[in-house]
């Protein structure tokens, strides 16, 4: 998000926990951004290196969220799924954030409303919901509470085009339109699994050659990561025990246990180099 933002001129700065954090994440950004450069500017080259060098000039890194919020125009939040833990943060932002300044959070599957009510801002308050690889990915799920107000709701709208991206509306609810569709599909997948009605592979490829999806249902989800899928359908689970469609999968918990949590720490349902 950060990167797609300072590649369309915003000036941006990415707060995360650590300095170690940051320059982690400073580095995928270098990374990503090369392949962008080298996609958009095939035949040229020097100009792909001017844009890294322009969009990485936008970019600023802080470990102090409150220190640099006042300035801002826009907030996204894109931490750990964890109400509580959000909540806490927009509280602290509220206190120090201008008047002006929307919120945002890019949360998979938690309710925008009660983070909205964590602060004194519930009509500059909204959803802004990017995909991985958030580069590539041109979607974007902008959500209105029933307390955002208009202007909050095309000012989102306004900076997801602003960045490159597609903006879709939906309501409040659990999943919006894509993780409502997409979780209990990957659910399904491991459900299927788990019976030993088919083997992952085979599930991935034939989700792949039968139904032209780019990535099968357990490479998304070591991509997406185990942890991610978990925290969203135990949420939907608590919220709504009796629906099958959302009841946790003994095997996405074990493997979740075992910290093996998909692409970014080398194994989930397939091993990673
Ligand atoms: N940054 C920049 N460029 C990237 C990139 C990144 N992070 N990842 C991939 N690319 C580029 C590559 O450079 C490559 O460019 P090229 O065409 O010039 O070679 C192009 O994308 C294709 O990449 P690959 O050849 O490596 O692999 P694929 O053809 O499989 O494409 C993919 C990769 C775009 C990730 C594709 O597999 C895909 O669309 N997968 C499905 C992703 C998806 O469903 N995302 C949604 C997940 S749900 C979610 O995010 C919601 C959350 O709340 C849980």
């Amino acid at each position: 998000i950060f990167q797609v933002a300072a590649a369309s001129g915003h000036t941006v700065v990415l707060v995360d926990q650590s300095d170690e954090i940051l320059k982690k994440s400073t580095k995928g950004i270098e990374e990503s951004l090369k392949r962008v450069a080298k996609k958009k500017f095939a035949d040229k080259p020097e100009a792909g290196a001017e844009f890294i060098k322009k969009t990485l000039k936008n970019l600023t890194t802080s470990t102090d969220a409150a220190s640099v919020v006042h300035s801002t125009d826009l907030v996204i939040e894109a931490i750990v799924e964890n109400l509580e833990v959000k909540n806490k943060l927009f509280k602290t932002l509220d206190k120090f954030a201008p008047e002006h300044t929307i919120f945002a959070s890019n949360t998979s599957s938690l309710q925008i409303t009660k983070m909205a009510n964590a602060t004194t801002r519930q009509d500059r308050f909204g959803g802004l919901h990017f995909f991985n690889p958030v580069p590539m990915m041109k979607l974007v799920e902008v959500i209105k509470t029933p307390m955002t107000s208009q202007k909050t709701f095309e000012s989102l709208v306004d900076f997801s085009k602003a960045v490159g991206k597609s903006p879709v509306s939906c309501k409040d609810t659990p999943g919006f339109i894509v993780n409502r569709l997409l979780v209990p599909y990957m659910m399904e997948a491991v459900r299927l699994f788990e019976r030993g009605d088919a083997s992952k592979e085979d599930i991935d490829v034939a989700m792949k050659l039968g139904a032209g999806y780019p990535m099968g249902p357990f490479e998304l989800l070591d991509y997406v990561g185990l942890d991610t899928s978990k925290y969203i359908i135990d949420g939907w689970h608590s919220l709504e025990p009796n629906n099958p469609l959302f009841a946790p999968s003994p095997l996405l918990n074990k493997l979740v246990e075992e910290k093996k949590l998909g692409k970014k720490t080398g194994e989930g349902f397939y091993k990673y180099k």
